[in-house]
């Protein structure tokens, strides 16, 4: 067992104590022991790792598939500590049912704050309302931030860095404080935990009808649409979206689920094209390692306009103009192939007819004039002409960039 976060249990413990254990209380102790004592600048990772390995005498260690990995550095019966490892991961937008205080003990991370308002229960475990974004930071190693459970604190974290490591002090639960929701912006809270086996075993069974090209397999969606409850048609609507995309029957299936439920789909078919939007962006994550990197694909991620990303952008680079830095990122992205010019996954239009070893130029050219909302194209946009521009800013608008030109 590690010594540094026995001594830190040990200490959370007997002030917890004084407090008689009371749940409003926890999240100051916790962020007061992270701080007096940050682990950032006590705790020797390579020797912590090496000691979880050889030293058998450790906590009991939890089941949770909840970071990569989790190790459980200190327990009892009412809290525990726990270092949670970062590879790739990125955390849902998110609530908890327990309290406590998180700390960025390596690596760095974005971090979102969320408020979920006008909410409208359809069953316990699936909401509708309006995910709206309150702030977004960036968190450098040493932070500490307290956890309130329940809904007063709705957040997620991107992970710049790899392995960022993050140690949590935390109750082990808040009665009464889930279910632990899911957010999907901009209008639905789900239950992660909530299993119906049922919807389960039958998108298994849709999927292998998908896979086996079986002809029936978009008629057979559809009629299940037409005929399941609000809750189980948006689960078989969002398992199967992009399979119907690709034969081209999305918008029949999600017409028939508007039609069946009327006003409470209204923000359906907007959370499911952003599941795909942030979806695309966590998938990237997997390829680009560059923190600089990272961080624009946290900001592309996360923030809902131009001017909240250039702010985010000179925060963090605060002595180069934030457009600059961003047009360097695409650049140092730009992936030219036989096949063309992509910034990301932004292709530059085929149908314009310009040679690839000139798109670049022109992609980046093109960027730069739609950030800064220039009136009138420079000359270096001449080969494209105003219908190029317009493709090139609609394939722009359709690709994860899309904040950047809207
Ligand atoms: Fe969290």
């Amino acid at each position: 067992m590690n010594d540094f976060f026995k001594d830190m249990g040990q200490t959370v413990l007997k002030r917890w104590k004084q407090e008689n254990f009371s749940l409003e209380k926890f999240p100051g102790i916790a962020q007061a022991v992270l701080d007096e004592r940050p682990p950032a600048q006590h705790v020797d990772l390579p020797a912590l790792m090496r000691e979880f390995l050889l030293d058998d005498e450790q906590p009991l260690q939890t089941q949770s598939g909840f970071g990569q990995p989790e190790l459980v550095a200190y327990e009892h019966p009412r809290f525990y500590i726990q270092l949670l490892f970062w590879m790739d991961g990125t955390t849902d937008i998110h609530q908890h049912e327990f309290s406590g205080a998180f700390h960025v003990m390596h690596g760095s991370s974005i971090h979102a704050h969320y408020e979920f308002e006008k909410r409208h229960a359809i069953t316990p475990n699936l909401q509708m309302g309006q995910v709206r974004m309150k702030n977004i930071e960036l968190l450098e190693t040493g932070r500490t931030v307290s956890i309130i459970s329940g809904r007063q604190c709705i957040h997620s974290l991107f992970h710049l860095d790899t392995p960022s490591v993050t140690v949590v002090v935390r109750t082990q639960n808040d009665p009464g404080t889930g279910p632990q929701f899911n957010y999907l912006p901009p209008h639905v809270a789900l239950d992660p935990m909530f299993s119906d086996v049922l919807t389960m075993r039958r998108k298994q069974l849709l999927d292998v009808l998908e896979q086996t090209e079986d002809p029936e397999y978009a008629d057979l969606v559809i009629e299940m649409i037409s005929d399941l409850d609000f809750e189980r048609g948006f689960y078989i609507l969002q398992h199967c979206m992009g399979a119907l995309a690709n034969l081209g029957e999305w918008g029949t299936a999600l017409s028939v689920f508007e039609t069946k439920h009327g006003e409470l789909a209204q923000g359906v078919a907007a959370t499911l094209e952003e599941c795909v939007h942030r979806d695309a962006i966590k998938g990237m994550r997997s390829s680009i390692g560059e923190p600089e990197h990272r961080f624009f694909l946290a900001l592309l991620m996360n923030v809902t306009n131009r001017a909240d990303l250039l702010a985010l952008v000179a925060q963090r680079f605060p002595n180069v103009t934030p457009t600059d830095t961003v047009l360097r990122w695409a650049d140092e992205l730009m992936d030219t192939s036989d096949d063309g010019c992509a910034i990301l996954d932004a292709l530059f239009p085929e149908s314009l007819d310009i040679a690839i070893e000139d798109q670049g130029e022109l992609f980046l050219a093109a960027l730069k004039h739609l950030m800064l909302g220039q009136k009138k194209a420079p000359a270096s946009l001449k080969p494209l002409a105003a219908a190029g521009l317009k493709q090139v800013k609609a394939a722009l608008a359709a690709s994860s960039l899309r904040v950047l030109v809207d």
